[in-house]
């Protein structure tokens, strides 16, 4: 289509973070996070999450996302704290750590896995710094039902219809080396944000007028989809869910 990848998920912004910190501490209990432990944080975006580990747990955190800007900003708020000792904010790529194999106990990665382009390969950069017996846990978008060919024209503009299922999902970090995946599904929780969600998509079309306009985009290729978008919310296609793995 030609809009530009993740343009809809950077009008969207932040709109569909769910679960918040509530569910971070989750992931550290399934985890097993506890103050011997560490900890990569994955794209930690400011390290709101990185921090809320090595407060409530004392593990010691690693924390890396690939902009420099928010890597900053996550180095300023753990400095406030005064926790530059046990959380060390790194800007590097998901696909190339800058980390040797076998460092961390556990790898936990909230609400990104979607973004990814090639997931397999961050997967597997992940088994690679994990050690023996290692836990891989991650929180992110599913889809329920949705036909392949409405998968497919959506891909260019949005993760959020044309994530895996959690079967698939499940298959991908196998395929990736880790034993014992487990999806869990937790839709509920992407429901408490349905809301939020429907009024930031129903403003989509305003922005792109804007971002549409040097462009050769046709237009009402791109209303139908945004309607059809509308529609997806509304039947609650988009759900949410947990992924632990072992190495
Ligand atoms: C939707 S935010 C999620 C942030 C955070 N995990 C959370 O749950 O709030 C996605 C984050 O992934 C980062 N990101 C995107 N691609 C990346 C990559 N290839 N490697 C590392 N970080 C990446 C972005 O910079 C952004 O901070």
């Amino acid at each position: 289509m030609g809009v530009g990848k993740g343009f809809i998920d950077k009008v969207l912004g932040d709109v569909f973070h769910p679960g918040g910190l509530k569910l971070t501490s989750e992931l550290a209990q399934l985890a097993g996070i506890d103050r011997d432990t560490d900890v990569l944080v994955l794209a930690c975006e400011e390290g709101d999450s990185a921090i809320f580990l090595a407060q409530e747990t004392g593990a010691k955190v690693y924390a890396v996302d690939i902009s420099p800007e928010k890597i900053r900003e996550g180095t300023k708020k753990a400095r406030k704290l005064r926790l530059l000792k046990r959380v060390f904010f790194k800007n590097a790529s998901a696909y190339d750590m800058p980390f040797l194999e076998d460092m961390f106990d556990v790898v936990l990665c909230e609400m990104t896995i979607c973004l990814f382009p090639d997931r397999l390969n961050v997967l597997k950069e992940v088994y690679r710094v994990l050690r023996p017996h290692g836990t891989t846990v991650f929180s992110g978008v599913i889809i329920h039902d949705i036909p392949k060919e409405t998968e497919r024209k959506f891909r260019e503009l949005t993760c959020l219809f044309s994530s895996p299922s959690i079967p698939e999902y499940v298959e991908l970090f196998q395929k990736a080396g880790f034993k014992s995946v487990k999806g869990i599904d937790r839709s509920e929780i992407a429901e408490e944000q349905y809301d939020k969600l429907k009024k930031k998509w129903s403003k989509l079309r305003f922005f792109s007028k804007i971002f549409l306009q040097d462009t050769i985009v046709d237009e009402k290729e791109f209303t139908d989809l945004i309607k059809e978008g509308e529609r997806l919310i509304e039947e609650k296609k988009v759900g949410y869910a947990i992924f632990i793995g072992k190495k």
